[in-house]
């Protein structure tokens, strides 16, 4: 038994279910090795491999809450390119606004006329009067760190065990044994990420405590629910302690929304009434197109500008030739004005209610050992009877071989759901026979384990 499951079970239906989307997938196979002729690794992004697939499936086109995949078949979609595609894939405001600026150029390194609405409609939403553009959430979070560590002079950020922010190497530091160790499966790394990050256990305000006193850390980068480890919610009360330490000890609180944008139209933040300095959102704010967004407060923006006055001319270390471009700032506007509305939200939260309740039942019913999470549009199950308070537990919980044989059976029966961890994601195209479609065959998958 592992995870309440019969173990032999589980690895049987590995063996099936691999068989079965080879037997399924010609095409993609055929496309797949034909690539892979041209590619390092033979896919576009090495990680790809990494999907639970003996080859990756290939995508032939994506609408709404579905997509169509190179043999003709059709998928309900509850990854929805890990929170990228959050509102649906191609969604129409956006593909209209695209297609107007394809015949109006592309990139100029110089504003658009939409340039004023979205800073505008950004602050209104999540409460922050200064914004500035990327072209990723990787590189929000850089340049915010870039930024911080400017204004406040200190050279320390810290993070959450078990956090992240994309490929911004200050995160990748580890609690091992309670000692904070450099992730060693980054590549090409030349320099000590221990000596400038400081993780600490998410939920534990003293050790939170313990290394703000030292009064060399510039900002504190966490997402308000964690989300890349599994989730792990925080308990109550702890942002309200947490943000008076932080501020306490001059320390600012930059507050990641990338996946907790789920949470509702101004984020996890605005929902919850928490007050961070700074706020950065990618993936979805642009429905998909590559961009991302990062905001500060008032205060935070003077410090920000008087260092950047204070430093010699030249290069500040931040910003990209494309960021900003006409193109991304066109779907941003389309998205934030007619596709990330209060109502399409209501109909995510109804939605991913009776999925979270509809997984809940099924897994009590198979008397299993593990818990269901969810946050607005976002639902996680894990294999473990109690919420993980921290990284830590939410890490020692995962487990890729059961992860693999699930996703695997329902991928074969027309059903995404996202790759390392178990969530599943709707969008405002999701229906309800959508949900019924996933429960029923993730009850069927679970009974064949027992
Ligand atoms: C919370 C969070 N921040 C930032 C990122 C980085 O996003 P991107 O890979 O688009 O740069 C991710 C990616 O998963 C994320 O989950």
């Amino acid at each position: 038994m592992r995870a309440g499951l019969n173990w032999q079970r589980v690895q049987a239906l590995v063996a099936i279910e691999r068989a079965s989307y080879i037997a399924r997938n010609p095409e993609s196979a055929r496309l797949a090795g034909e690539a892979a002729q041209h590619l390092l690794f033979g896919v576009p992004m090495h990680w790809m491999n990494d999907w639970s697939t003996p080859f990756p499936l290939t995508v032939r086109e994506a609408s709404g809450a579905r997509f169509r995949d190179a043999d003709g078949h059709e998928y309900i979609d509850f990854c929805l390119g890990d929170t990228g595609a959050m509102f649906g894939h191609a969604p129409l405001p956006v593909a209209q606004a695209i297609a107007r600026q394809s015949a109006r150029g592309y990139t100029a390194m110089l504003p658009s006329e939409d340039v004023g609405p979205v800073a505008a409609e950004l602050s209104r939403r999540f409460g922050l009067p200064c914004w500035q553009f990327a072209l990723s959430a990787s590189d929000a979070n850089r340049f915010v760190l870039r930024w911080l560590r400017a204004a406040t002079g200190r050279s320390k950020v810290l993070v959450f065990n078990g956090c992240y922010h994309g490929t911004v190497d200050d995160v990748f530091v580890d609690l091992v044994d309670g000692v904070p160790t450099q992730r060693d499966s980054l590549l090409g790394q030349v320099y000590t990420l221990t000596d400038h990050t400081v993780v600490v256990e998410f939920n534990d305000l003293s050790a939170l405590e313990a290394a703000l006193k030292q009064g060399d850390i510039a900002c504190v980068l966490a997402e308000p629910v964690m989300t890349n480890v599994g989730m792990v919610l925080p308990q109550p009360g702890f942002w309200d302690a947490a943000q008076q330490l932080i501020r306490q000890h001059g320390t600012l609180l930059v507050i990641d929304e990338t996946h907790t944008i789920s949470s509702g139209p101004g984020g996890y933040a605005r929902a919850h009434g928490l007050q961070p300095d700074a706020l950065v959102i990618g993936k979805p704010v642009g429905g998909g197109i590559p961009c991302a967004v990062y905001g500060f407060t008032e205060a935070v923006a003077r410090r920000v500008e008087q260092a950047k006055r204070s430093a010699p001319p030249g290069h500040s270390g931040i910003g990209t030739t494309l960021s900003a471009n006409m193109f991304a700032i066109a779907a941003m506007r389309a998205n934030l004005e007619e596709v990330m509305t209060e109502q399409a939200y209501q109909h995510m939260f109804a939605l991913a209610a009776q999925l979270a309740d509809g997984l809940r039942d099924i897994i009590a019913r198979h008397q299993l050992p593990w818990c269901v999470t969810q946050i607005g549009a976002r639902t996680e199950f894990q294999f473990t009877p109690t919420a993980p308070r921290n990284g830590s537990e939410a890490q020692a919980v995962m487990d890729s071989e059961l992860e693999q044989a699930i996703h695997l059976y329902l991928l074969n029966r027309g059903l995404l759901i996202t790759p390392f961890h178990n969530m599943l994601l709707v969008c405002p195209d999701t229906a309800q026979s959508d949900l019924h479609n996933l429960l029923a065959t993730f009850d069927t998958c679970l009974q064949l384990l027992l």
